[in-house]
């Protein structure tokens, strides 16, 4: 059984935690896009694990891990990531598979990424600055593009870095006045990327094929969320690869009619990082509260996530694109204390309803929301473990977001920890 896990907002859904406890009944948990702009908690015992390149199965050492074609890798963090998992004792030798044919995302990428913000002042898209956008530009234009595989060929490598770094010179020079690419320097970088992680690197295509033949089952886990998908998000205020499930067999080599099911995370409220219309804001003591409440802090980057109420149209047009059987739901005890909850679930726009998201930004900046009003519930959820102990309200919560949403809901967070979770 193979199964893909997706976010379905703007990012930070959950999906580490669903999949490291989905990766228990998995062989194999893959990356397919992004890159180290991702942040994927997983909290284990009360310790806790923050990954970035890594998939979330590699806290589990019996699981296997790949990272395929559609990821930008950085090798500083995921080579920092490898050796922090060492030190935990969680060793990857044997069990991690890195694609020669993903990109790789090198420090000229990181500069251009935070030039590019700065120069455009309050018109930025408040990015990470892990050089995603320009990495993936690179990838795309062809021409001056590093994959992982050519840190295997140092000669050409080498004469790769001088062309590229004559061109990104000229370009840092006219476009911001300076920043000089040392291509000797970036090159001897490469060396050591190729020595540390040499014998990671495979044909992940043929290894992620070979696993399905004989049976075993690979879980993919998507970065993001699909409204911050490149080609069906918020545009221009999205990532730079497609995050939603769309993006797995691209990104993956593996075809969407071999996955036998979609998973869907979102949260039980709304939040986002980073610049983008967000229809259900709570630009007040609300999401503030939210924001408490729910550590809506960055595991990236530490900025604060704006927070707002669930969107269901969002999550309904997520989830069709995304092809999604069913929801996990995180954060439900979040909730916990609040009077009263809503769920957008029409927009009103130029004065028509639509219960259709529309990812046009100069459409959704029109939005006015029309909500459902719940009444919430005071209990702490976070110790139950069953959907019949929650209370009424919370059931009902549940039950209206499957109603509005069209999804099923079959995981519940009740918490951080790996195991407050309710499996239905
Ligand atoms: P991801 O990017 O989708 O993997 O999500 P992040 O790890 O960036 O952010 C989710 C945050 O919520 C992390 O700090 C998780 O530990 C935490 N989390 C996940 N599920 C729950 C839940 O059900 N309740 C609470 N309170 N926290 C949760
Ligand atoms: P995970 O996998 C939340 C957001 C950034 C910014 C926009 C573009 O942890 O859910 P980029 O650096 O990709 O060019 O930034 O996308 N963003 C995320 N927001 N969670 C993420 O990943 C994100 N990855 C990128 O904040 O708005
Ligand atoms: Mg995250």
């Amino acid at each position: 059984m193979n199964s893909c896990i997706t976010g379905l907002q703007w990012g930070d859904e959950g999906k580490g935690k669903v999949v490291d406890i989905l990766a228990e009944k998995s062989d194999v948990v893959v990356r397919y896009a992004g890159g180290a702009n991702a942040g994927h908690t997983v909290v284990i015992g009360g310790h806790k694990f923050a990954l970035h390149l890594l998939p979330s199965g590699s806290v589990r050492q019996d699981t296997a891990c790949v990272i395929a074609n559609g990821v930008v890798i950085d090798p500083d963090c995921l080579i920092q990531e490898i050796d922090s998992l060492r030190h935990r004792d969680i060793g990857l030798e044997g069990r991690l598979f890195i694609s020669e044919n993903a990109h790789v995302v090198l420090d000229y990428h990181k500069q251009e990424d935070q030039l590019r913000e700065q120069s455009l002042g309050n018109s930025k898209l408040g990015t990470t600055i892990r050089g995603i956008g320009p990495c993936y530009a690179d990838k795309i234009g062809r021409s001056y593009a590093v994959r992982v595989g050519d840190f295997k060929e140092p000669e050409y490598l080498r004469q790769k870095l001088q062309k590229i770094a004559k061109f990104k010179n000229n370009y840092f020079k006219a476009m911001y006045g300076g920043d000089e690419v040392d291509a000797d320097a970036i090159f001897s970088k490469c060396l050591i990327y190729a020595e540390r992680l040499g014998d990671f690197i495979v044909d992940t295509t043929e290894h992620l094929h070979n696993a399905i033949s004989v049976g075993k089952s690979v879980l993919f886990e998507g970065a993001q969320g699909a409204l911050l998908d490149l080609d069906h998000g918020t545009f221009p205020y999205v990532t730079s690869s497609n995050a939603s499930s769309l993006g797995m067999a691209a990104g993956s080599g593996v075809p969407a009619k071999l996955v036998d099911k979609y998973m869907g995370v979102v949260k039980s409220y709304t939040t986002r990082v980073g610049e983008g219309p967000f229809p259900t804001e709570q630009d007040n003591e609300i999401g503030s509260e939210i924001r408490e409440r729910g550590n809506e802090y960055g595991t990236t980057t530490g900025r604060p996530r704006r927070c707002g109420w669930f969107d269901a149209v969002a999550v309904k047009y997520s989830a069709l694109i995304g092809g999604i059987d069913e929801l996990a739901m995180m954060h439900l005890d979040t909730l916990s204390g609040m009077s009263e909850l809503k769920i957008a679930k029409a927009y009103r726009i130029d004065g028509k309803e639509t219960a259709f998201f529309p990812s046009n930004c100069a459409k959704l900046s029109r939005v006015e929301c029309v909500y459902e009003t719940l009444p919430g519930w005071d209990d702490d959820v976070s110790c139950i473990r069953t959907f019949e102990q929650l209370p009424a309200n919370a059931r009902a919560y549940v039950a209206k977001i499957e109603e509005l949403t069209g999804c099923p809901i079959s995981i519940i967070g009740v918490g951080p920890g790996r195991e407050q979770t309710i499996i239905r």
